[in-house]
């Protein structure tokens, strides 16, 4: 049935963020073992994780554009079931928007330290630790969340034997 699959633009940019954020994740990962020009890596991310931003402000937009569009929801089990979806998605979209800002300040504060003398000092020096744990926490907790999103979409296919796969494929 036509009607149920969600519109275009969402399925265009529900995939294209899977396919940013997979290479993001390899180069983020990669990054750390390689000694390989490391700043090419680090503006490689900052311009696939800024897309990735720009691309959830033009989703939630496009959402919202679209909202008469929208194919009815899945069949949840139970209330419990439907808000913790509710919420992962609210985090997804959270995450997907500020994750690539904390990358960009880490980004900066890292070049403020390695041009500015005064950036030895040991309280320069913390901040530059922190945002790196701060972004580090803040990439897990996105991809613990993509996960367990991606566990509740096999978990409904196996249980109801309903493919909603088919509702974010043109
Ligand atoms: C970076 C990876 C991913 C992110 C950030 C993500 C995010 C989201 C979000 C926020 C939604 C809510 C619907 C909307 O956008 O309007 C959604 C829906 C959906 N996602 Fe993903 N997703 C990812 C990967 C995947 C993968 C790998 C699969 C395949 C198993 C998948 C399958 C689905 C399906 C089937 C829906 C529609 C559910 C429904 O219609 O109720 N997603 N995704």
């Amino acid at each position: 049935m036509g009607v149920n699959k969600h519109p275009v633009s969402v399925i265009l940019i529900h995939w294209l963020t899977f396919v940013f954020f997979t290479i993001g994740l390899f180069f983020y990962f990669y990054e750390k073992h390689s000694k390989f020009n490391q700043q090419l890596f680090y503006r490689l991310e900052i311009v696939i994780g800024l897309s990735i931003s720009i691309l959830t402000i033009v989703r939630i937009i496009s959402k919202i554009l679209t909202a008469n569009r929208r194919p009815p929801s899945i069949k949840y089990f139970n209330s419990t079931h439907k808000k913790t979806i509710k919420i992962i998605y609210y985090l997804i979209y959270l995450f997907l928007l500020f994750t690539p800002l904390i990358g960009l300040t880490t980004y900066y504060q890292l070049l403020s330290l390695s041009n500015d003398f005064i950036g030895m000092q040991p309280d320069r020096f913390q901040l530059d630790q922190t945002l790196f744990v701060i972004q580090f926490g803040a990439i897990l907790f996105l991809l613990s969340l993509i996960i367990i999103h991606i566990g509740f979409v096999i978990h409904y296919i196996v249980k109801t034997k309903d493919n909603i796969l088919k509702r974010m494929f043109f």
